[in-house]
């Protein structure tokens, strides 16, 4: 889930960032969002190619002193926001020609590392997981929640086998005390039958509990819709994914709205959705082994991307009731 990759204090690795570049083309200029500012990676790379404007958007606020950086070099080029992708539209665009928009999803390597931030299992401290312009925080959830709730969670944002017993063993431990990172890694290690030897046995309820914290179901199908609202005719909205689910819903999204996206051609068009896209390719593209050797966290990644046809900014879209399933789990966190 790591896309940018620092192996020493100056370099790290914007995750398929030729390719970024070849599908929004800013070499004929135009006004760009980088809905995933981070390290400035993509952002920087439009900047280099004159008659370009960019927007960055990022809920971490720690991603400020990045932009502050290229604004020195770009102020009347560059605006960065703290906010989260899903509330693209509140930004005044009317007047700007959007050419192209892009999301590089998940988390940074230096999040990942931030050890305040809890991300990664290797945490030392307490639970915590928020990215950003959270509610509520990975602590809450795990010594809050209930034993169904939970169990739902882990299962379906992680696709954890375990979830039931590793659920109920949280409960039980959490009476004798609160539990923080270690004690939560340690109670997946005894539970767990099946030990995975590919991955860390933690890592399924840990990314089950980041999507959760970080509402990223909800993020994701807000911030598709928002941005598709957001661009122009002929501008391009480009995706780099990390996991089963974001692919999916990204998949979903764009072949849904796009030409010759019928089922069956017995079938009658869908009314409750228009054609918004041309989608330019049905695969999505991958990272070159190259780029897997440098970087490889890279290798999970997958970019989709598609150009929008239509003057059309109204979006009718059953992207809501296909994923109602997820999103109703996010509901869970209302009671936090
Ligand atoms: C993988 S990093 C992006 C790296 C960037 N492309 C670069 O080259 O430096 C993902 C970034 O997206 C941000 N992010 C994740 N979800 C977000 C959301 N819903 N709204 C805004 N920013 C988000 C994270 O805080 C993180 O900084």
């Amino acid at each position: 889930m790591e896309a940018t990759i620092v192996k020493d204090e100056v370099k790290h690795y914007p995750v398929l960032l030729n390719e970024i570049i070849s599908v929004i083309t800013p070499q004929h200029g135009g006004t760009f969002i980088d809905c995933t500012f981070g390290q400035g990676g993509y952002t920087k790379k439009i900047l280099d190619f004159p008659d370009t404007r960019v927007i960055a958007l990022d809920r971490d606020k720690d991603t400020k002193k990045n932009a502050d950086l290229i604004s020195t070099n770009f102020e009347d080029r560059f605006l960065y926001k703290n906010l989260k992708f899903s509330q693209i539209s509140n930004l005044k665009l009317k007047n700007e020609n959007i050419k192209g928009i892009v999301f590089d999803l998940g988390y940074s390597y230096l999040q990942i590392k931030d050890k305040s931030k809890g991300l990664s299992f290797s945490s030392t401290g307490e639970l915590d997981m928020k990215m950003g312009l959270n509610s509520f925080s990975a602590k809450d959830v795990i010594n809050k929640l209930g034993e169904e709730d939970l169990t739902r969670i882990f299962r379906l944002f992680g696709e954890e086998i375990e979830s039931k017993f590793i659920a109920r063993n949280i409960i039980k431990e959490r009476k004798k005390k609160i539990i923080d990172t270690p004690k939560l890694v340690e109670i997946i290690e005894k539970t767990k039958r099946k030990k995975n030897y590919k991955i860390n046995n933690s890592t399924k309820v840990f990314q089950a509990l980041r999507i959760f914290v970080n509402k990223e179901i909800s993020e994701l199908i807000y911030g598709l819709i928002n941005a598709t609202k957001v661009l122009k005719k002929d501008g391009v909205l480009a995706v780099v994914t990390f996991h089963s689910l974001e692919d999916k819903i990204v998949k979903y999204f764009f072949k849904s709205l796009s030409e010759n996206k019928r089922v069956s051609r017995y079938l009658p068009e869908n009314e409750d959705q228009n054609i918004i896209f041309e989608l330019k390719e049905k695969k999505p593209i991958l990272p070159s082994e190259k780029e897997i050797n440098e970087n490889p966290p890279s290798r999970s990644a997958k970019l989709r991307y598609v150009k929008k046809s239509v003057e059309i900014y109204d979006i009718k879209t059953d992207i809501l009731n296909k994923f109602q399933s997820l999103l109703d789990v996010e509901k869970i966190g209302e009671s936090l």
